[in-house]
């Protein structure tokens, strides 16, 4: 079969179910980012991630509102802050009402680190004198966690899960006393080049989704132009970010391609399937091209993906 509008859904580990495909908003201006969340709904999305470090949940409300399409048959992803941990109940209600909306579908612990909000050296990442991040080494995103759970009991947010978390801040989630609601998903960079094969692993035997974010590579992504995945392309006559989307819902993962270029927003909605042998070939490109992970702030010595 050839390429065709994605129509694949996941269930969350609650029941509700979620478009494999959805839009990235990271580095789309609120300018840009109305534009793009039309495109993609009008192209057929229904499912766009969003996050109050991105600076744009007001446009993205907006165009979801314009676009005329209910509400619950779109959904949506927003994010805690680093520097907003201490507070995740005024920092959910502030995204309510920056989005016009009176739930979010999926709320995330962007970060598994907490920033000093007493610090106004900068609105999202304070810093210190010296210029290394103002860290709260003291505070615990299980504290933040708790309060996530509180916000699903009423209805807030339907559902929530974490972002940029590791095998280790996984286990030690899952593991704590006060974790009653599981995390349905974990979005963290995922592509050929970063596949995380143990993290995917771990996560489907404690039935928690996988989201992938940078899944092109991100700016000037040199997957677009790798080998393996340029004969793919040729091969189904569609693009190289084509087959990287598709690949990422091959091995089961939600995908969540940025674009504020209305036509690759299109083509970004087109999904391939590939044979089992194409989906070997790239999910071994690692072990030729090595691992690059290509999103990894400083956290002031706190190594957040330590042991992946
Ligand atoms: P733009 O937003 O200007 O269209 P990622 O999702 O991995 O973070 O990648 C986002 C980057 O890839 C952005 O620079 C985006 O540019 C670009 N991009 C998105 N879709 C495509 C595509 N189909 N082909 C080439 N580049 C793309």
């Amino acid at each position: 079969m050839s390429a065709h509008k994605s129509s694949t859904t996941f269930k969350l580990s609650t029941g509700a179910s979620i478009p494999a495909v959805g839009l990235g908003t990271w580095q789309s201006s609120q300018s840009e980012v109305y534009d793009a969340v039309l495109a993609a709904l009008k192209t057929g999305y229904r499912h766009i991630d969003t996050a109050y470090a991105y600076l744009n949940e007001e446009a993205v409300g907006k165009a979801i509102k314009d676009s005329g399409i209910p509400r619950e048959e779109i959904f949506v992803t927003t994010k805690l802050a680093s520097i907003q941990q201490l507070d995740p109940v005024s920092a959910l209600n502030d995204s309510l009402k920056r989005l016009d909306l009176d739930y979010v579908d999926l709320y995330l612990i962007h970060w598994p680190v907490a920033l000093n909000p007493n610090n106004k050296s900068h609105p999202l990442i304070p810093t210190l004198p010296n210029g290394d991040r103002d860290v709260l080494h003291d505070f615990d995103f299980i504290d933040s966690y708790k309060v996530l759970q509180e916000l699903a009991q009423q209805g807030k947010t339907k559902a929530i899960g974490v972002s940029n978390f590791s095998i280790k801040n996984l286990t030690r989630l899952l593991e704590h006393p006060s974790t009653k609601i599981k995390p349905v998903v974990n979005q963290v960079e995922l592509h050929p080049y970063l596949p995380q094969n143990e993290l995917l692993e771990f996560t489907k035997k404690h039935d928690i989704l996988l989201e992938a974010y940078s899944p092109l590579g991100s700016t000037n992504s040199p997957l677009l132009t790798d080998e393996t995945i340029v004969k793919i392309a040729e091969n189904h006559n569609v693009s190289p970010a084509t087959i990287l989307i598709s690949w990422a819902v091959w091995r089961g993962t939600v995908v969540l391609p940025k674009s504020v270029t209305p036509s690759r927003i299109e083509s970004n909605f087109l999904i391939v399937d590939l044979t089992s042998e194409e989906g070997k070939q790239l999910d071994n490109i690692h072990k030729e091209k090595g691992i690059k992970r290509l999103i990894n702030p400083s956290w002031n010595n706190i190594d957040v993906f330590a042991e992946d």
